[in-house]
């Protein structure tokens, strides 16, 4: 598929995203406000809004707009608009406030702290929910405090140190000018979206986000990217304990294998108990023969 002659970025998320927010608005787009943050050519944005959507796409390269500008016009596209702009620069004051926020492709090219602040922005602008596709730090190797929290990731490479500023925009994929990125933990990318105000995150399993490689056109899963949807509800007051309020909410350990281990060896020992117990030998038979064994045993051989 193309558009406006530019190949479309078939990403292997994209029948992920359109469907997760579909799914998730449970009613027709027609009339919502979307954002599309870094939206590079518009796929995202021209998807929605051909699902009826008000679109707003900001990126932060002008020739990724161009493409953008292009097939808006070349379409009569009246429900779409793109600002060039530094996502860095989102607030509600600035942008106002939308139903639905993609953040596709570009958590993971922002560096501590404006990471920390863009995420909490993302949360100010989203009136019900943000659909996340990233990459994630495997390990935590780093960590940040932001407002009296720590989060974890890791650094990663955006530019080669020194590359001058011409340099860094003919990267169409990368960030705009910081060298390094930040990459959360899964457990601390959750932390910060509860901490921002997202009342629940959801882990999007289908559609498989797959891509057919080489001649063979060989079936891949995509590796350490997720797609997470963050929803903005009002958080719940439980019944059965109402000083449980999200404040006292516990946050995701970065080890959580080791916090998952002490339930796992516990179920572990008593499997094992059951083993042993089933493979002890059986009881000899209680027959007559076996009573007056026993009670003469002091004198029998
Ligand atoms: C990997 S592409 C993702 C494009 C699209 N969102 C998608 O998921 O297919 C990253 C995009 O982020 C843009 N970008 C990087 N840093 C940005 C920033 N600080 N502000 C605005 N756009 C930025 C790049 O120009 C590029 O278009």
């Amino acid at each position: 598929m193309t558009l406006n002659n530019l190949p479309i970025d078939n990403t292997p998320f994209s029948r992920r995203v359109v469907q997760a927010a579909v799914d998730l608005a449970r009613r027709p787009l027609t009339g919502l406000r979307v954002l599309d943050l870094a939206c590079a050519h518009g796929a995202y944005a021209f998807e929605m809004a051909n699902l009826g959507a008000h679109v707003l796409g900001i990126e932060g390269r002008e020739s990724w707009l161009e493409h953008a500008r292009r097939a808006k016009e070349e379409g009569s596209w009246s429900n779409v608009e793109f600002v060039q702009d530094d996502v860095r620069n989102l607030s509600k004051a600035k942008y106002g406030e939308f139903d639905i926020v993609l953040c596709l492709g570009i958590l993971y090219h922002l560096d501590a702290p404006d990471v920390f602040d863009f995420v909490a922005q993302l949360a100010d602008v989203c009136r019900e929910f943000a659909i996340i596709e990233t990459h994630f730090a495997a390990r935590p190797r780093i960590a940040h405090e932001w407002r009296g929290k720590q989060y974890w990731g890791m650094s990663t490479l955006e530019h080669a140190t020194g590359a001058t500023p011409k340099e860094k925009l003919n990267e169409l994929g990368a960030s705009l000018d910081n060298e390094q990125a930040f990459w959360f933990t899964q457990p601390s990318l959750c932390n910060i979206l509860r901490h921002v105000g997202f009342t629940s995150v959801y882990d999007c399993r289908n559609p498989v986000a797959n891509l057919y490689v080489g001649p063979e056109r060989l079936f891949k899963i995509w590796g350490n990217r997720i797609t997470l949807a963050a929803i903005k509800g009002q958080s719940v007051r439980m019944l059965y304990d109402p000083t449980m309020t999200t404040s006292s909410e516990a946050d995701w350990p970065e080890d959580v294998e080791a916090h998952l281990f002490e339930r796992g060896l516990r179920e572990y020992q008593a499997l094992e108990a059951q083993e042993a117990e089933q493979s002890a030998p059986p009881p000899a038979p209680d027959t007559p023969e076996a009573r007056i064994r026993r009670l003469f045993r002091r004198f029998l051989p």
